[in-house]
């Protein structure tokens, strides 16, 4: 278990609350890791109705770990999160994300895993896969589309234009915009609304909702040999050591 991700339970609701706030809560193999196995615990446990996923306050998530990135660029492992993905779609009870602060690049891409999503004023939602020589990943070339049409997934996820918290909503990504103070306790509300519905009900509604997930996966599966090659791409080497340098950072 990693100590970037913290682990609690308030009744039938489980929550994930990443806490990597000095990176603002960029992902590392040991957080994918802890994030995936909590997720499928959830998902086998009788007592947990539904998770919910929550950052720190002005920091989401900065997406996959820059640095891991590098280091997979020059013959480290690569970290990629594939475990973790795979539970978000395995999932079989609903989900909830709050955000209050930048969520970028997987981030963004597991709200399109969510059922419902609330943000703060402060989120800023983006996903520069492209401008870091990547390519989008969490089956998001997928769910992209299908949740806000393409025009719109291209200028969230090819053009890597920043969504302020009120556009991601316009878009249909984000169910409601709370202050910060709020933000939690309105999505613990909304957690417990679902927990108190019948579960095998609101599970078997969620499935429908969600499709078949065989596709999804196979989409997934197709994104990450694509992000294997291209992390070690000379566009994506020199995005890398351009941003760990502070030389080129997305303008949110
Ligand atoms: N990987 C590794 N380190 C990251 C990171 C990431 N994805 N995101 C942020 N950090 C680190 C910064 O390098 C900095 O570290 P330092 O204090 O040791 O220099 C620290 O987190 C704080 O980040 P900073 O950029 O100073 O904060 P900010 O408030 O100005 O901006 C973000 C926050 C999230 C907008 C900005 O950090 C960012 O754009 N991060 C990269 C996002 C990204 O491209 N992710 C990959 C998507 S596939």
């Amino acid at each position: 278990m990693s100590g970037h991700v913290e682990i609690s339970r308030e009744g039938a609701v489980e929550i994930l609350r990443l806490n990597r706030p000095e990176k603002k809560n960029a992902l590392t193999a040991a957080m994918y890791a802890a994030l995936a196995e909590a997720l499928n615990s959830a998902n086998a446990n009788d007592e947990v109705a539904v998770t919910v996923i929550f950052g720190q306050p002005g920091a989401f998530c900065a997406g996959n770990d820059i640095a891991d990135f590098l280091a997979a660029s020059q013959g480290g492992a690569i970290v990629h999160g594939f475990a973790f993905l795979k539970a978000l779609v395995e999932c079989d009870k609903p989900l909830i994300a709050a955000a209050d602060g930048p969520a970028v690049g997987i981030g963004t891409t597991l709200m399109f895993h969510c059922d419902m999503v609330f943000v703060s004023p402060r989120a800023v939602l983006q996903t520069p896969f492209v401008d870091l020589g990547l390519v989008p990943e969490a089956g998001s070339s997928l769910l992209g589309p299908r949740v806000l049409g393409h025009a719109r997934a291209f200028e969230l996820l090819v053009m890597g234009a920043p969504w302020s918290a009120e556009q991601a909503k316009e878009a249909g990504l984000v169910n409601a915009i709370v202050p910060s103070e709020e933000l939690e306790s309105v999505a613990l509300e909304a957690a417990d609304a679902l927990a108190k519905k019948p579960r095998e009900g609101a599970r078997l509604a969620r499935r429908l909702l969600k499709g078949d997930p065989a596709s999804l996966k196979k989409r997934m599966e197709e994104e990450c040999a694509l992000l294997i090659e291209r992390v070690k791409s000379s566009e994506a080497v020199a995005a890398f050591a351009a941003f760990l340098k502070k030389s080129a950072r997305p303008a949110l």
